[in-house]
């Protein structure tokens, strides 16, 4: 079990490069299965989700060979199996693509129940909704999920809630549907867009990724490609933020800028002057931080998965903040954690009520999920006069391509310690 170890209270300054975005890439892995053929996946992001799916791919039958550290070539012409029941395929929430996939390219799937960070009820329902709809017949056994189809046929879909995850789950299985699907009320994150243009490079027929109407018109076959994964507007958006709570001034490249406008936005509200080039955003640190209120929403609205990093930076605003959670019905789980820090935070419900202190204090944290783990190193960036511990890390490296390599490029002191 390694830890991370933080001495905080330097200045960030200095250029960051922004890695592939994880949220496509466990997407786009799965949705290789649809290919009868080669697919070669470049700006993968390195980390263990990644790995983890690259198994599951393995296990199915698929060839895979990394041809470098970020770029997977996946041949799923070979794929015999349609069950994926492995125990660390099923700690992925993403796993739940794998059904959408196989269903769509053999009509028939097996899956465990996806597990995931715990952030109360995360229902499959309108996953389910989909399949079933597109003439799939779902059974769910012993928390495993098996899904068959004779046929599938195009239909029209009405999302009930915006789900990132039903969206993408029901484009897969569509695209080589007989006729065409609609999706109404779909969600348009930067990563949904990515698949369905991995898909049409791939011969598909999807239009209105990105929009709330998406058609997906099926195909016979798609063909062997390459693509490359979209930058990760999470990971941009935690070294944005880490540059503002140090006081710095950093360069976060390699990035679709339009994809922070949330986050941008926010952060100049807060008094941090934040200025655009095409690949790139420069974060410059005001003397002081000012308070605002942020309330998290599907994209373009403030992204949830910046929410606990964006509230460690509130903590140390001049004023009283609000942090609304307004995606999933319980994910404040990391605040008894900040408070160890001496952060003064409220919480009412889906909402936190945060009073800004002149600093946090070092001590030892545990990730509770990836972007709480991605606070806790914010938090320990910030705290001065002594050293914070980070343990749980696993949770850190399942989303973020060597983090302390990348901070103490920064000028960041910080260090992974294995505790063996
Ligand atoms: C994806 O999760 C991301 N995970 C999450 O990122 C992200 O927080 C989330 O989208 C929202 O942006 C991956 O892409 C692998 P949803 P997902 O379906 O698909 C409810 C990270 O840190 N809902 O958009 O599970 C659900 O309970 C992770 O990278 C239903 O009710 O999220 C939630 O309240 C954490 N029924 C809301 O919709 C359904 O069938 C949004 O969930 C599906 C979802």
């Amino acid at each position: 079990m390694s830890k991370l170890c933080i001495q905080g209270g330097k200045r960030l300054n200095g250029d960051v490069i922004i890695n592939g975005a994880k949220n496509a890439a466990v997407a786009i892995l799965p949705a290789t299965v649809l290919v009868d053929g080669i697919s070669v996946i470049e700006n993968l992001p390195n980390i263990d989700d990644v790995a983890i799916l690259n198994d599951a791919m393995r296990s199915l039958g698929a060839v895979t060979n990394f041809l470098d550290k970020h770029t997977l070539e996946i041949d799923a012409s070979t794929v015999y199996q349609h069950s994926a029941l492995d125990e660390c395929i099923s700690k992925m929430r993403a796993s739940y693509y794998l059904l959408g996939a196989l269903l769509g390219r053999f009509g028939k799937a097996e899956v465990a129940m996806p597990g995931g960070c715990d952030f109360g009820g995360r229902p499959i329902d309108q996953h389910i909704k989909g399949f079933e709809a597109l003439g799939a017949k779902i059974e769910v056994v012993d928390n495993v999920i098996r899904a068959t189809a004779d046929k599938l046929i195009g239909t029209r879909i009405y999302l009930d809630v915006v789900s990132v995850g039903a969206t993408i789950n029901i484009m897969l299985a569509a695209v080589l549907a007989e006729g065409t699907t609609i999706i109404e009320n779909a969600a348009k994150e930067p990563h949904i867009v990515d698949v369905a243009n991995f898909l049409n490079m791939m011969g598909a027929n999807v239009k209105g990724a990105g929009t709330d109407v998406i058609r997906i018109k099926g195909v016979e076959k798609l063909h062997s490609g390459k693509y490359s994964t979209v930058p990760d507007q999470i990971e941009a958006g935690t070294y944005m933020i880490a540059a503002a709570i140090t006081g710095g001034d950093v360069y976060v490249r390699n990035i679709i800028p339009e994809h922070m406008e949330s986050l941008s936005s926010k952060m100049r509200e807060m008094g941090v002057e934040i200025l655009e080039g095409d690949d790139y955003l420069r974060v410059i640190a005001p003397d002081v931080l000012k308070a605002t209120n942020v309330k998290t929403l599907p994209y373009p609205g403030f992204p949830t998965d910046l929410q606990p990093q964006m509230a460690v930076l509130l903590t140390v605003a001049t004023g009283v903040s609000t942090m609304i959670e307004g995606v999933f019905e319980n994910r404040f789980q990391y605040i008894e954690q900040l408070k160890e820090t001496g952060a003064k935070i409220q919480v009412e419900g889906n909402k936190a009520i945060i009073e800004g202190v002149e600093n946090l204090k070092p001590t030892h944290l545990k990730a509770t999920d990836l972007r709480a783990g991605a606070a806790m190193i914010l938090a320990g960036l910030k705290a001065q006069g002594g050293e914070t511990v980070i343990h749980n890390i696993k949770y850190i490296d399942r989303g973020y391509e060597s983090v302390e390599e990348k901070l103490a490029a920064l000028g960041a002191n910080i260090y992974r310690k294995s505790s063996n």
